[in-house]
């Protein structure tokens, strides 16, 4: 059986329990595909998942290889997986049902449904960075919110992996961004296509959005929860959404339109993903490449809450 070096735990905790040791490459079944991984994009999740918080709600198969976002090369193909040709250059947000087999590794065995042909004109570790965080945002400001031409948006944390993609899918659709971050992002945000920012450290969020947008803000995008949603809730109009990645809305006044999104994989998106980018309308921010032997550095980067657009490890 093939080997492969990979990043894995073989049980929950902090990044210390992350080796990197050569491990069997699964055989292929039908409709799956072999990958040889060029990039892995870094998530808050991954660090989520490996201190187990979601091990009642996830299945899990120790050892566990971290991971969800990639960009590689299709290198072999099983029963019946001809959507991709061998030597294809694709991207996947690779999360399955089970938690086992992740992308910081060299290679990949995955269902071909969950792949997309990659932007061509971007390196691997920019196309790695899109998959997780950009749909995220694509389901969260396009599917969810359904933001629309002049309407107001309030992103919390905007200036990271998610809230890059968010200010830049708003922006097309031509919505009016607030941006909060910490002050040193400000000028990043900007750069992004948010026309206004609120530093979260500095400012009670809801009154400084209340004194940009008086009549109040469309949509509220929140990243980040805790204090800074409670703070924004009143510079939402009295027909605005709140779409929140944390909040389940347990805790949110029942008359507000309230939605929690958890992504999940889509390939069609990414095929939109792949025409954004390459049309020039999207781009990808990413501020920190990482080796697979510094997996464990990655991870703990990640769970600073403080990235800065997107990390990416290249196996
Ligand atoms: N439900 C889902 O499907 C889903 C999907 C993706 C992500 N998420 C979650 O969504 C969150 C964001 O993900 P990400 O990948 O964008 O994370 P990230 O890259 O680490 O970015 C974090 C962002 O939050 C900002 N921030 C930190 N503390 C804040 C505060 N108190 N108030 C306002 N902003 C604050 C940071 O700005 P500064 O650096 O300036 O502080 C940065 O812009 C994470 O918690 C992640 O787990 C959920």
């Amino acid at each position: 059986m093939k080997k492969m070096q990979a990043a894995n735990y073989n049980e929950f905790g902090g990044p210390e329990v992350v080796k990197i040791s050569e491990i069997e490459i699964p055989e292929l079944k039908e409709g799956e595909v072999l990958v040889k991984i060029k990039a892995a994009g870094v998530n808050p999740v991954d660090a989520v998942i490996r201190e187990g918080h979601y091990k009642d709600m996830m299945p899990h198969n120790f050892p566990v290889v971290p991971g969800w976002d990639m960009a590689g090369v299709v290198e072999e193909r099983g029963h019946a997986a001809r959507r991709f040709d061998v030597g294809e250059e694709v991207y996947a947000y690779a999360r399955r049902p089970e938690v086992k087999w992740g992308t910081f590794a060299e290679y990949i065995v995955i269902p071909e449904s969950y792949l997309a042909a990659r932007p061509k004109n971007i390196s691997w570790e920019e196309a790695a960075g899109i998959p997780l965080a950009g749909l995220t945002a694509y389901q969260s400001v396009y599917v969810a919110g359904n933001i629309k031409e002049g309407q107001k948006l309030l992103i919390l944390g905007a200036s990271g992996g998610v809230g890059s993609f968010a200010i830049q899918l708003a922006k097309l659709r031509g919505a009016e961004i607030i941006g909060v971050a910490s002050e040193e992002n400000h000028e990043y945000m900007r750069s992004l296509g948010a026309k206004h920012t609120i530093d979260y450290r500095k400012k009670d969020i809801g009154t400084a959005a209340k004194e940009i947008a008086p009549d109040g803000v469309d949509l509220i995008f929140d990243c980040a929860s805790g204090e800074s949603l409670k703070q924004s809730i009143k510079a939402l109009k009295s027909s605005g959404k709140i779409v929140s990645l944390l909040n389940q809305g347990d805790d949110i006044d029942k008359n507000i339109d309230f939605q929690f999104v958890f992504v999940e994989p889509n390939s069609r998106q990414l095929d939109h993903y792949r025409e954004l980018v390459e049309d020039g309308k999207v781009t990808v921010e990413v501020n920190k490449f990482y080796s697979l032997k510094e997996a464990p550095e990655a991870l703990k980067q990640i769970q600073t809450s403080h990235t800065t657009g997107k990390i990416v490890i290249a196996p």
